[in-house]
């Protein structure tokens, strides 16, 4: 376990490796500032920078969420030379998704224009500007946002993560007893019960049993698990970061939880404060009848049997899988470890084309995040879906777990790795 200080400095010095690579390269999109700067007129925090951080930050950066709040001038004053070096690096917001592989909804991305006002400003002496030119505050949820579950799945007894206490990974197998039909779900949204040390949430669907053993095992609730969630896994049931939304299918589309299934939620936690603090995380399930027309499916790459030497910088590793039946892609989850950089995921089909899916070059556990597609990728059957890896497992790798780096192997634990993507989609429903 690290502590936070060093936690912060590893983070810092990415930072300014990316900042580096980032001013490497050119400044290619249009300008379409959101916000609107007159000749002349003075940047203000008032006027345009707080538009900007309404839009693009505030979803995470407001009170009650565990990153620092940038509502008002005085939240984000004291921390004006960090969001410079955060936005010109694209740290912030996170998204790592590479523009040109894979079109996808709610991206987030500063456009040039927008990271240049905020640059202007702090250069300029990051005023407030005049009361009256604040739009009007935004308001956020606390609770669910897809209105109230049919149906709530729970850790089963609450878990306390001790005072100072960085990067516990905890999975707890929960039950799934739903009553009689409904089984069919429309959407899935993770609640984190204490926002305070949640940092984020993967949820797994086991069919073995096998995380009833592992709970077992290990006194407390839960059991410890890094990178997966100790068996293969039948899908899941979505996760959780700051700032996204559950997963939601589109409307025709059966999503059935398989009889027996128990629900398996793993959780980051990170606790700087000098109390306990105790978490229940939920899953809400909202439920749907048909009729249906496509099933939902979901097509899993993943190397496994593979070794990265110790001291390579630029290892790759390949996971390849071939889809069986006609599939409609409609969101893509990109999995690796500490030592993961570069994820490439292709559809090479059938007929010779390809078709980029997502595309991760600067890889960040933290940030694990479904990416959906604007539209639905059709992938006849025979199509490969290709995931291509990058690890670096040299030395220099900051946040390579292991110093001196030893020779990793795939596996769960938080020192092996792992090389998957999970394509998920819809096919159609065989006929009567
Ligand atoms: C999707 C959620 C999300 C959005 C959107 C977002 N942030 Fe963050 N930000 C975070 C989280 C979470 C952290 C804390 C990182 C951690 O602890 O790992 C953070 C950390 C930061 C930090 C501190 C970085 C450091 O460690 O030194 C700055 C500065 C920051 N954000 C600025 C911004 C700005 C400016 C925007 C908008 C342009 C923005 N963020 C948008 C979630 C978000």
């Amino acid at each position: 376990m690290v502590g936070p200080e060093y936690a912060r400095s590893v983070r810092r010095a990415l930072l300014a490796l990316v900042l580096l690579t980032a001013a490497c390269q050119t400044a290619s999109q249009p300008p379409a500032p959101a916000v609107a700067v007159a000749p002349g007129e003075r940047v203000t925090f008032n006027n345009q920078v707080v538009r900007v951080f309404q839009q693009h930050c505030q979803t995470c950066h407001h009170p009650g969420e565990h990153a620092f709040s940038l509502v008002t001038y005085v939240d984000a004053r004291p921390r004006r030379d960090d969001i410079v070096d955060v936005v010109r690096s694209r740290y912030m917001p996170p998204w790592k998704a590479v523009p040109g592989h894979g079109e996808f909804t709610g991206v987030r991305r500063l456009s040039e224009a927008e990271i240049e006002l905020i640059a202007r400003w702090v250069s300029e002496g990051a005023p407030e500007g005049d009361a009256k030119d604040l739009p009007a505050p935004k308001t956020f949820p606390s609770g669910w946002t897809m209105g109230t579950p049919g149906a709530v799945l729970a850790m089963e007894e609450p878990f306390t993560v001790p005072p100072r206490t960085r990067d516990v990974y905890r999975c707890f197998s929960v039950p799934i007893r739903l009553s009689g039909e409904g089984r069919f779900i429309r959407a899935s949204e993770v609640l984190p019960g204490n926002r305070k040390i949640v940092h984020h949430v993967l949820t797994f669907l086991d069919l073995t049993g096998r995380s009833v053993e592992l709970d077992q095992a290990e006194p407390g609730p839960g059991y410890t698990c890094f990178g997966g969630p100790g068996f293969d896994s039948a899908g899941g049931l979505g996760g959780w970061a700051p700032g996204y939304p559950g997963i939601q299918v589109p409307p025709g589309v059966a999503w059935g939880i398989p009889p027996r299934a128990r629900l398996v939620i793993q959780v980051h936690y990170n606790n700087p404060g000098d109390t306990a603090e105790t978490d229940v995380t939920r899953v809400g399930l909202h439920f749907t009848a048909g009729p249906f027309e496509r099933r939902l499916t979901s097509a899993l790459a993943s190397a496994w049997n593979f070794a990265i030497p110790a001291g390579n910088s630029r290892a790759s590793v390949l996971a390849r899988t071939s889809l069986r039946e006609d599939v409609e892609a409609i969101a893509v989850h990109a999995h690796m470890h500490l030592l993961g950089r570069e994820m490439t995921v292709t559809a090479r089909l059938p007929d010779g084309r390809t078709e980029p899916l997502l595309k991760i070059d600067d890889w960040d556990f933290d940030w694990q995040i479904l990416y959906y597609f604007k539209r639905p990728v059709p992938l006849p059957a025979g199509t490969v879906i290709e995931a291509a890896c990058v690890y670096d497992n040299s030395a220099t790798n900051l946040r390579n777990p292991s110093k001196p780096p030893r020779a990793v192997t795939s596996g769960f634990e938080t020192t092996d790795e792992m090389c998957q993507a999970r394509v998920l989609g819809t096919a159609r429903l065989k006929g009567p």
